[in-house]
């Protein structure tokens, strides 16, 4: 399942790239809208996926060091993995956040099908900060799967 996760993040920065240039440079408004309740709903899916089977299986500790007898990462490696999955939450936790009050707020706010219009401000704002929180929580989450499961 960590590597299900793992593959849609890196899947989702891609998706997200061809999600703008949809919008910014083809100017097809319906296809973007699309493209982001995909997205958002591929992330949900994955995410709570990989929590449930994470907690099934003891947690993440518990997985790193499945040989008791000889564990994987030592005390000292395993505060500096926790350090990484703190950063790494800081993002994880902001982005579903900032992408449904993105999501809610155009859904209302567009007509439909979606055209620029007076909301076209804030979702500007909203809709760049909801992109470089979901990268930095893609790549913060790589970080952490590189130090704690392969490195
Ligand atoms: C979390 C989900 C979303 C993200 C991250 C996002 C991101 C963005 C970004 C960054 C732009 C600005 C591109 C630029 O600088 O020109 C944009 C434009 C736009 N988005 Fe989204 N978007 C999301 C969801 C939606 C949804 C659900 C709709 C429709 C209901 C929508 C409709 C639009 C429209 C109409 C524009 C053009 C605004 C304009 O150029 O005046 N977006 N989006």
């Amino acid at each position: 399942m960590l590597d299900v996760v793992v593959s849609a993040l890196v899947l989702v920065v891609p998706l997200l790239a061809y999600s703008l240039y949809t919008v910014k440079i083809a100017h097809n408004f319906v296809r973007h809208r699309n493209l982001q309740l995909l997205l958002a709903g591929v992330l949900l899916v994955a995410v709570v996926a990989f929590e449930v089977d994470m907690q099934l299986h003891g947690g993440w500790e518990k997985i790193v060091n499945k040989d008791e007898s000889s564990p994987r990462l030592g005390p000292e490696q395993l505060s500096e993995v926790r350090r990484i999955l703190s950063i790494h939450l800081v993002f994880a936790i902001s982005t579903p956040l900032l992408w449904a009050a993105t999501i809610v707020l155009a859904l209302r706010r567009f007509p439909n099908p979606p055209v620029p219009g007076p909301h076209s401000r804030l979702h500007k704002v909203l809709g760049w900060l909801s992109t470089v929180d979901l990268t930095l929580t893609s790549v913060t989450g790589l970080w952490f799967y590189y130090v704690a499961f392969v490195g």
